[in-house]
């Protein structure tokens, strides 16, 4: 089933907190040889955050063919919050914006509320979606902690850590799922959490475990995605790669702008067929 943005299908499944579809077109599926992606994450936009963002989102726009926004848009996850961001998205929404939520999004129990603005603004909010367009394939899912390597939390004991893990769990699932609906060769997957540690190094390695999990770099390698975003550690590492060298960008707005000054703040990708190449700022 193919949807577009705001069809009264999709306001439906939005309202009653379920998805009718899972998979749509966000655009005229024309496939290119090369498609240019600008990600960024944790813009934590606050009500008082009115224009300052837009001209960030402007130059965004100028480089790329589709904006990726990966999680924590808001800061305390309010509907106030919402609203300026897309308010301050203006210039971007020409393009197609594709975007998770973070748990900044989920402070205030009305991560719904966040969506429906989001997506009534002109936004994609993929939460285990897939989205087709020039011939690549999106998927995006929120994620989950739960560590890494050997010391992954088990969901053993008490009922509490049973739950946590279990999160994690279904939001890799969630991620296959999404991963496995796409008909094209390429797929870009869109996170807030990391599915990997080499992104994270910069933090302290006791909040590894909340930062991120190996559950997601499982779906990641099976289905040989092209390239991988992620947001959430704002003291991590901007590149890493998974086991089967795919390359994972850590896209945290507070850590491109200590780490990668040059960055202007956002991470530019070029997807040629199989190859993926980071853009230098001034080639943009
Ligand atoms: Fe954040
Ligand atoms: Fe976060």
């Amino acid at each position: 089933m193919l949807l577009g943005h705001g069809s009264d299908k999709k306001r439906k499944a939005r309202a009653t907190g379920t998805h009718l579809a899972r998979t749509f077109n966000c655009m005229p599926d024309s496939p290119r040889r090369t498609v240019r992606l600008a990600a960024v994450g944790d813009i934590h936009c606050t009500r008082n955050a009115q224009r300052t963002l837009r001209p960030f989102f402007a130059e965004m726009a100028e480089a790329a063919d589709v904006i990726l926004l990966c999680g924590d848009l808001t800061d305390y996850g309010l509907p106030e919050e919402a609203h300026h961001l897309v308010q301050e998205l203006t210039d971007c929404l020409h393009l197609p914006v594709l975007a998770v939520l973070g748990n900044h999004d989920y402070e205030s129990g009305k991560q719904q509320d966040i969506r429906g603005i989001l997506c009534d603004g002109g936004v994609t909010v993929l939460d285990g979606d897939a989205c087709e367009m020039s011939g690549v394939g999106f998927v995006g899912v929120k994620g989950f902690g739960g560590g890494f390597g050997e010391r992954c939390l088990e969901p053993w004991g008490e009922d509490a850590i049973k739950v946590f893990v279990r999160e994690g769990v279904n939001e890799a699932l969630k991620l296959e799922a999404a991963l496995a609906r796409v008909q094209g060769e390429q797929r870009v997957a869109v996170l807030h959490y990391a599915p990997i540690e080499g992104t994270l190094e910069g933090e302290p390695r006791e909040v590894y475990p909340f930062l991120g999990s190996r559950r997601l770099e499982e779906p990641l390698n099976r289905f040989h995605v092209a390239v991988a975003f992620h947001g959430h550690a704002h003291h991590g590492s901007p590149e890493g790669y998974t086991a089967t060298g795919i390359p994972v960008f850590n896209v945290a707005k507070p850590l491109l702008d200590n780490r990668l000054p040059g960055s202007r703040g956002f991470r530019l990708i070029e997807l040629a067929g199989e190859a993926v190449y980071p853009v230098p700022a001034g080639e943009a």
